[in-house]
């Protein structure tokens, strides 16, 4: 039997290697078949990412992890996956998660009062160790939203950093100007000297939220100062709807059996594939299992 791996190892691995694991948030069984096929492809690691929103827009914790473990399984996808829960919003969801079988949680106390923040992610990581499961933490706050939860983009101080790197967490999640969503056209960039400071004073590798239409320059530079997890949502949503409007708007829904849902679902997962593959070359994790 396959089974998901914790999140730590290959994010370790691609610290020390210098390159990123891409984490991509899932919606459904097409994105997720997708994610595995091109990870299994280009023999990459890969995170499959599941928010609290689109855990309940699939069901449950139990339905998601099913889902994904008997597609593993099912497609013989041999590279290591592994299963995370993002932004996780209460101690609670990560125990539901750890419970249904994920390898990976996200304790995102950024909305906390920092002690509280400390407090949960305590817990959590207690929690985890009872399955080798990793954690992630968020210090300071990511801009946009996510979720219904509006970020400002706090910047991360090092202080809190280091706070939550010494509870034992695997990697840390920390504002550097970075946003969930679209970037606006006058958004100012990554800002390189605080995450250096960041990765420098917590000493763990450090997670990229807001991974889409980050300019690659920007993405290298990030990896080259410790950035070892680029979260990627948004992107692909935007080539799926679109490649789906294009087979939608060409007509094709009518002709002969083309509302058939897995004739409408193929260019959007298709898009996904080939979408997903640039960003595993940019990151510099294919052929990293
Ligand atoms: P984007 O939707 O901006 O790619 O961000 C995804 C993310 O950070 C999920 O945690």
């Amino acid at each position: 039997m396959i089974k998901f791996v914790s999140a730590a190892s290959m994010i370790n691995k691609a610290k020390t290697g210098r390159y990123a694991v891409a984490h991509f948030n899932i919606n459904n069984l097409e994105w997720t078949k997708s994610i595995l096929e091109i990870a299994q492809e280009t023999n990459s690691p890969v995170i499959i990412g599941v928010s609290e929103g689109a855990m309940k827009y699939m069901g449950g914790y139990k339905t998601v992890h099913d889902m994904v473990f008997a597609l593993l399984n099912d497609l013989k996808i041999t590279v290591s996956v592994a299963l995370h829960l993002d932004h996780g919003q209460s101690v609670e969801s990560c125990k539901k998660a750890l419970d249904a079988g994920f390898s990976s949680v996200m304790f995102d106390g950024s909305h906390l009062e920092f002690n509280e923040n400390v407090k949960g992610t305590k817990e959590v990581v207690a929690y985890a160790k009872k399955t080798h499961a990793s954690v992630e933490a968020e210090a300071g706050t990511i801009g946009g939203e996510e979720d219904g939860v509006i970020g400002n983009g706090e910047i991360a101080s090092e202080e809190d950093c280091m706070a939550l790197a010494d509870l034992g967490i695997d990697f840390l999640a920390a504002g550097i100007g970075n946003i969930h969503g679209k970037y606006p056209a006058k958004w100012d960039g990554l800002k390189f000297d605080v995450l250096e400071k960041l990765s420098v004073a917590s000493k763990k590798p450090m997670v990229l939220h807001g991974g889409s239409g980050i300019p690659k320059d920007q993405v290298l530079k990030a990896i080259s100062l410790g950035i070892s997890k680029i979260n990627v949502n948004t992107e692909l949503q935007e080539v799926f709807a679109d490649a789906i409007e294009k087979y939608v708007t060409s007509g094709k829904l009518k002709e002969d059996k083309g509302f058939d849902p897995r004739k409408i679902f193929k260019p959007g997962m298709e898009a996904i594939k080939t979408k997903a593959k640039e960003l595993l070359t940019e990151f510099g994790s294919l052929g990293k299992a």
